[in-house]
């Protein structure tokens, strides 16, 4: 996970206000389809700069979406768009720390509601120190997870539902949105048995990284589940890619999405 390190290097929060507020005006708000909640639009808030784009990767562990965003996100370079790339949990110094809690999988006494909580302490932090400001620089932002693993996972893996998690990001987050969301579909067994295989190699001699690798496949159906409900729920911002493809052929899917949707010009599609 170096390059994430590396990135993170690249982007100094210094220089920008501690908060975004000021550039905000309050009030105004679009539809989202989400029962009880309103969806802040961001462009609503920064009306007079030119705000950057935030794409999401989503997916089981091990659909191959961290390989596809650094496909993207050389692509876009190729370019000449500016990129970050980022991810949750982490994706800061303090993130960084709690993703360290949250994957070690010593970590057998956390409870679903605490994991939830630091999942989302991450993500405020990450959104006030790198994504906001990113957004505000013009900058186009790749992130690998971001709230839908914490409705997908926390959720639907742990039961704990969809609303709690929506009420957290609306509390937490300023319910930020993403302009658009990569989900990697493939399927339970082929995934998860990748992303098993993936983190032995990795951790030898090393903290170990699999704690939610560990869980059943029933937990892994209700992850998959509620990603493919939230993709029902949220179709204009959520493209579903089919991960079981070639990386090339997947890769072209995504740059089609970012190109259909977003209206980005990228390297391969010449428009
Ligand atoms: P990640 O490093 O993306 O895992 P992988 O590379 O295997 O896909 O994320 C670490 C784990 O954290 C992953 O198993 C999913 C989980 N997670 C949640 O449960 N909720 C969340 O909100 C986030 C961001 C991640």
């Amino acid at each position: 996970m170096g390059d994430y390190t590396s990135e993170l290097r690249k982007l100094s929060p210094r220089g920008f206000p501690p908060s975004t507020q000021a550039l905000r005006k309050p009030g105004r708000l679009a539809a989202t389809g989400r029962p009880g909640l309103g969806r802040r639009c961001y462009d609503a808030f920064v009306p007079t700069l030119a705000r950057g784009k935030l794409i999401t990767f989503e997916g089981l562990d091990g659909s191959g979406k961290s390989t596809q965003l650094e496909r993207l996100a050389v692509a876009l370079r190729a370019e000449r768009l500016p990129v970050l790339v980022t991810r949750e949990p982490g994706g800061t110094w303090t993130g960084e720390k709690i993703r360290q809690l949250l994957v070690d999988s010593a970590a057998t006494a956390l409870v679903p509601t605490a994991e939830l909580a630091l999942m989302f302490a991450s993500r405020a932090q990450h959104l006030s120190e790198v994504i906001q400001p990113a957004l505000l620089q013009g900058k186009i932002v790749l992130c690998d997870r971001f709230t839908d693993s914490s409705e997908a996972y926390q959720g639907g893996g742990r039961k704990l539902g969809s609303d709690a998690v929506l009420r957290l990001h609306g509390i937490l987050c300023e319910d930020v949105q993403p302009d658009l969301t990569i989900l990697m579909d493939s399927d339970v067994v082929r995934s998860v048995d990748r992303a098993r295989r993936r983190n032995r190699s990795r951790t030898v001699g090393t903290s170990d990284e699999g704690r939610f690798e560990k869980e059943s496949r029933a937990f892994f159906e209700r992850v998959r589940n509620t990603y493919l409900a939230i993709a029902r729920r949220e179709p204009e911002r959520v493209v579903i890619i089919d991960a079981r493809g070639s990386p090339e052929e997947t890769h072209q899917q995504i740059l089609e999405a970012v190109r259909r949707r977003l209206k980005l010009k990228t390297a391969d599609n010449g428009s």
